[in-house]
């Protein structure tokens, strides 16, 4: 079987190759990534030899319509993904969130093409701080942010395709994910890197901002399962379980780093910062038997902590450029 990863240069497609060459070996991995500045070919390294990497844009109809003809199967992670650059220059998050899944729909629609779509739990919008609701797969949307409104655009995309030609598409909608390859301007790796470079870490207001997080291997293991057991026209909420605040985070990674709990400053909040995130993945866990594996988080942020210390190579050309576009947001 074919496989075309759209985005796979970036922090979970990256996971998601090096995860299916360990589990899951009767794929031929095709990676299409436009090697953006969140695209990192370096991720893919220890797999290099047994993928096809192409370089192109998920928005050129004539490259993405050979690719997908020549596979069975597509999982789109390509995406702009970071909030704070969407409220700098939505531009290309509506260009490559909207204009290049529908470009991938037109060719899964003329190939036939099993299409899965990676999508986000930030496209419901936000829920009360001391709540105890949740996201399911029947909330209405409501995004916040360009990131998320473009998100939610690509999503109504793939199900109006679903319905209206009856393409072959599951979608997710995951919680926060954190792990290694993950690129430095998001919260985890920007903290931890910001310790082992000497600046200090920072925290967008109070930090009472909840996320669920997830590590990106359980993310990837629940996308296999939907590729294997999935039910075509369905989309699956993914989560831990595990809400945190963001000052508990940065505490428990300035702990484990051996620094004092209070060495960070406070910075100015993100605008219109969504509060908290919670997925009721119920559906996935009773349909498709999905369990995460790294149900203790502190044993996943120190190992994530140790892979971020074992390969400065990786990021470190990456940190000063996304401080400097930091200092520009004031943040
Ligand atoms: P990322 O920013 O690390 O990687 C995105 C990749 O897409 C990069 O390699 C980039 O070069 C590539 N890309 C961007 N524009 C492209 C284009 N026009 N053509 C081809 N490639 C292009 O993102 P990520 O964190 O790995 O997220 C992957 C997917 O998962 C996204 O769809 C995102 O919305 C979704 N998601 C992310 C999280 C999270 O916590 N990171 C959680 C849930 C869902
Ligand atoms: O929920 C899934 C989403 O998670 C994905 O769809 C997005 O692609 C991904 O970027 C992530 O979005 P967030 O905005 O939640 O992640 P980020 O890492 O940017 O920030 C996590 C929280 O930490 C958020 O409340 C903002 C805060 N924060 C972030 C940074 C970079 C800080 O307090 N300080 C920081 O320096």
């Amino acid at each position: 079987m074919k496989l075309l990863a759209t985005g796979a240069a970036g922090f979970i497609g990256a996971n998601f190759v090096h995860y299916t060459m360990r589990n899951h070996p009767e794929y031929e991995v095709v990676v299409l990534d436009a090697l953006t500045y969140a695209g990192n070919q370096e991720s893919l390294k220890p797999v290099a030899d047994q993928i096809e990497f192409v370089h192109g844009d998920i928005c050129d109809a004539e490259l993405v319509d050979r690719l997908v003809a020549e596979c069975d199967t597509v999982v789109h992670f390509a995406a702009e993904s970071h909030v704070d650059n969407s409220l700098h220059d939505p531009e290309p998050f509506v260009r490559t969130n909207l204009v290049g899944t529908f470009t991938i729909l037109e060719a899964v629609r003329k190939h036939g093409a099993r299409l899965h779509h990676i999508s986000t739990d930030e496209v419901f919008g936000d829920l009360d701080l001391d709540g105890d609701d949740q996201f399911t797969e029947d909330t209405p949307y409501d995004p916040s942010s360009p990131y998320s409104a473009t998100k939610a655009g690509s999503d109504l995309l793939v199900r109006a395709w679903a319905r209206s030609f009856g393409i072959h598409a599951t979608m997710s909608n995951c919680a926060n994910n954190y792990g290694p390859y993950q690129h430095v301007e998001k919260f985890i790796p920007r903290q931890i890197t910001n310790v082992f470079t000497g600046a200090r870490p920072k925290l967008y207001g109070q930090g009472e901002n909840v996320r669920e997080w997830t590590h990106v291997d359980d993310h990837n293991e629940a996308v296999h399962l939907i590729l294997s057991k999935g039910t075509p026209g369905e989309t699956y909420l993914i989560g831990s379980g595990d809400e945190r605040n963001n000052k508990e985070i940065l505490e428990l990674t300035l702990e484990l780093l051996g620094e004092p709990a209070d060495a960070y400053d406070h910075v100015p909040d993100r605008p219109g910062h969504d509060l908290r995130y919670s997925n009721d993945s119920t559906k996935i866990r009773t349909q498709l038997g999905w369990e995460p594996k790294y149900g203790d988080f502190r044993t996943g942020l120190q190992a994530t902590i140790d892979w971020y210390r074992e390969n400065e190579w990786w990021w470190g050309p990456q940190k000063a450029a996304t401080e400097a576009r930091y200092s520009q947001l004031g943040r």
